[in-house]
């Protein structure tokens, strides 16, 4: 079986590999000559913990390539996935199709033989059906079928999420495309994973519907939080409490500044919008997503309390700047809102990322970028985590205090346990939890 993964970004390249572990030939296709070349000299460009490895060896074993040619990646293959972009349109929060449109008329042209082609990309619901118009209009002689088959990858861990995923969900109504997804898929029956089959339609509001709730319920742990804050009750033992009740589950219950990154608040954003036009509003995402924006600005305020009530003239230390760890992405972290908010409050940011700092200089141009840790606390007023990195987890209380001007810590992600920080001499601010 061969197949081509149209766009080299974060879903298709790790897709594509994936797929090629699995045994499947996989021709990933790019227009973007410089990435493709770079990619054929082993080069990745965007931080997976696993991903080199793998291209690697199944660059070597044959199965995986890389091309700026389209229409001969497709005119080989039995299926061919669109895993472009879809970013938010500007204005209205509407998924941008253009490039997926764009790419089922290049589809489309190339076509040889029976074809089944997948969206990939996260794509509004009536997406699959508009597709599979565009390629019986360019081609009305050809032999296809369009299945959605969304990806539930997460940044920092895809590799395993793709390897062992809780579930795959496949959307057609045609048995032909059907077997040709069951036999791509062959390696994860072997280890039992449910392969749902539903409508194009479902399948592509599963993926909606599974990241609005999961933004959703973050958001709802960081409300309680807030509450717990005022109460004098713990969010981790609520956490713990409540996601026993497996009807609620242990996950996505860690409160934080706020999501963030390339998925939850497009994915959001895009379905209130979906759902205003169909007018059936989706009211509880509409406050997820309000309460989303105005967390990360209360963060910096928290930030600011922590100082005494002002950051003018202060210096403050900022770990991580990645919307969670693992990642190089800088897309929607929180890091942009707080950061800037901080910088306009008169603070001096000296920051440090272990893999986020390339990412971020462009876009938080105003700050020191630092060599670790220690480099950005070094003389700093307050400290800020504000990604869970591992390396962060375990820094040296002595050193810290040594570095920094005077021993205040607001840890956003409550890494640190608030009673020893407290032993340890500082001022420690947290989420939710008493100090
Ligand atoms: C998310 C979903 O988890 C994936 O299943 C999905 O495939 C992906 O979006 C996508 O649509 O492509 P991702 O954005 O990589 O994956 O990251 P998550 O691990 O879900 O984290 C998202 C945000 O929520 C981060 O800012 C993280 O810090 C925050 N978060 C997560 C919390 O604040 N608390 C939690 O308990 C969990």
């Amino acid at each position: 079986m061969r197949i081509s993964m149209i766009g080299t970004g974060y879903v298709g390249l790790v897709s594509g590999t994936c797929f090629s572990e699995f045994g499947v030939d996989v021709i990933c296709v790019d227009k973007d000559a410089a990435k493709i070349e770079r990619l054929r000299q082993g080069e990745i460009p965007i931080y997976e913990p696993g991903l080199e490895a793998l291209v690697s060896s199944n660059v070597a074993a044959g199965r995986l390539s890389f091309t700026t040619d389209l229409a001969d990646a497709v005119a080989q293959s039995q299926a061919v996935f669109i895993a472009v972009g879809t970013p938010s349109r500007r204005g209205d929060g509407h998924a941008d199709l253009s490039f997926v449109y764009a790419a089922a008329r290049e589809i489309a042209r190339a076509m040889t033989g029976y074809t089944v082609v997948v969206t990939k990309s996260t794509v509004p619901v009536g997406t699959g059906r508009a597709v599979a118009r565009i390629i019986r209009e360019e081609r009305p002689d050809a032999d296809f079928d369009v299945v959605s088959n969304p990806e539930f990858l997460r940044e920092g861990s895809a590799i395993q999420d793709f390897m062992r995923p809780d579930r795959v969900v496949i959307g057609t109504d045609s048995p032909r495309a059907q077997a040709v997804m069951r036999q791509l898929y062959r390696v994860l029956y072997l280890i039992e994973t449910p392969i749902l089959f539903t409508t194009l339609e479902s399948s592509e509001m599963i993926k909606y519907a599974a990241n609005t709730f999961l933004a959703t319920k973050i958001t709802f742990i960081n409300e309680i939080a807030d509450l717990c804050e005022h109460t004098g009750a713990d969010v981790h033992d609520v956490a713990r409490g409540i996601g026993l009740d497996g009807r609620i589950g242990r996950k996505f219950l860690h409160p934080g500044p706020g999501y963030g990154g390339s998925c939850f608040p497009k994915d959001t954003l895009a379905l209130v919008t979906t759902a205003q036009e169909a007018g059936s509003p989706l009211r509880i995402v509409e406050t997820v997503v309000d309460i989303n924006a105005r967390r990360k600005r209360a963060m910096a305020d928290r930030i600011i309390a922590a100082c005494d009530g002002t950051v003018a003239d202060k210096t403050v230390a900022i770990l991580g700047l990645t919307f969670k760890p693992n990642t190089d992405d800088m897309r929607d972290a929180p890091s942009l809102d707080i950061v800037p908010a901080l910088v306009e409050a008169g603070a001096t940011v000296r920051a440090f990322d272990p893999e986020g700092m390339g990412e971020a200089r462009p876009l938080l141009p105003d700050i020191t970028y630092c060599d670790d840790a220690y480099d950005a606390m070094t003389g700093a007023d307050a400290v800020v985590i504000l990604t869970e990195w591992n390396e962060f987890r375990a820094l040296n209380i002595a050193r810290m205090k040594e570095a920094l001007a005077a021993p205040v810590m607001i840890d956003l992600r409550n890494v640190y346990t608030p009673a020893d920080m407290v032993a340890a001499g500082f001022r420690y601010v947290s989420v939710g939890r008493p100090t």
